[in-house]
């Protein structure tokens, strides 16, 4: 028998991040949108008996490890472990349309992809919310990208509140390296440092922010519930932004060129480096996306919801 599943890319039309914690990791209040980028995770048992994971597809993963650190085997391990027998040696592929490093959570479709096939290959018969708590512990993304739809995240990211959806156009403009997504938090901490103070409207700052953050996600899951991509593109917000834009100035190119281009707006996606343009629809999307190809760079379309 061989089990496939699937999970979807995800951009953050917002990301506010407030101050590093003491484990690490920073409070966030983001706003997940999943696109119809995808993961596929096949899983067979192993003829060989010897485990064995493949990468795919259209991102090259020559440089990707393939060995238990892998967020796939220890998204099967974490599955196995509830099992009373030990696992059996598996065969996984990943077809990988998601780039690696891009700040769109391809990592974490993978990881997320391979639960669900774990739970049904191993006969763990897991329920979504046990599914949900595996995820936690895989990564702060993996939660959402399980879910996939579109919804609130809160503490490290992972605790969620689901989100009506309608669909919205965005052309991707991908890099050709990637950001690691410790080094553009560590950058961030770094600039605030800097500047000697926090930024308006943080998660936590006790100065009436909490207020304008919980008013800024709500009329952001209002116009994406209402796939109002007008009202979208003015509440798009990305902290990491900043970040990001000092790791690869580039990105500050490619953010213009998407507006004179006929992009709505545009962010970086996440901890980058991939930028999303939000367009008015189908149409400007493809025109969008071609005039970006022109421009040399690697665009494509994407619809999310
Ligand atoms: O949760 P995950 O393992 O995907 O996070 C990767 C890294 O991103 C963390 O080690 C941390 O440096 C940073 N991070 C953070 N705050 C978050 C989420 C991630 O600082 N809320």
């Amino acid at each position: 028998m061989a089990t496939a599943a699937e999970a979807q890319a995800k951009i953050n039309t917002f990301l506010a991040v407030g101050p590093r914690q003491a484990d690490g990791y920073h409070q966030l209040v983001t706003v997940y949108h999943s696109l119809n980028i995808i993961e596929q995770v096949r899983l067979s048992r192993a003829p060989d008996g010897v485990d064995c994971l493949t990468f795919d597809g259209p991102i090259d993963s020559t440089d990707l490890d393939t060995g238990s650190d892998n967020l796939v085997w220890r998204a099967v391990d974490l599955v196995a472990a509830t099992l009373t027998t030990s696992r059996p040696p598996l065969h996984i592929s990943v077809t990988k349309n998601i780039p690696i490093q891009g700040g769109m959570a391809g990592g974490s479709a993978d990881a997320a992809a391979a639960l669900r096939a774990a739970n049904v290959e191993l006969g763990a018969g897991l329920s979504d919310v046990q599914l949900g708590a595996l995820a936690v512990r895989l990564g702060s993304d993996v939660p959402f990208v399980l879910a996939g739809g579109n919804a609130i995240g809160t503490g490290r990211g992972e605790r969620l509140e689901p989100l009506a959806a309608s669909p919205l156009w965005w052309v991707m403009v991908f890099d050709t390296d990637g950001l690691s997504t410790p080094v553009v938090y560590a950058k961030l901490d770094e600039m605030r440092a800097e500047r000697g103070s926090g930024i308006g409207g943080t998660p936590g700052e006790g100065d009436g922010g909490e207020a304008r953050l919980g008013d800024g996600v709500r009329l952001m899951g209002e116009a994406m519930a209402a796939g109002d991509a007008r009202s979208v593109a003015t509440l798009m917000r990305n902290d990491l932004q900043q970040a990001a834009l000092a790791l690869a100035p580039r990105l500050a190119d490619t953010l213009a060129a998407g507006r004179a281009a006929g992009a709505l707006a545009g962010i970086v996606s996440g901890s980058g480096p991939t930028v999303a343009l939000l367009v008015e629809g189908e149409d400007e999307a493809r025109s969008v996306a071609a005039r970006m190809r022109a421009s040399g760079r690697n665009a494509s379309v994407a619809r999310g919801g």
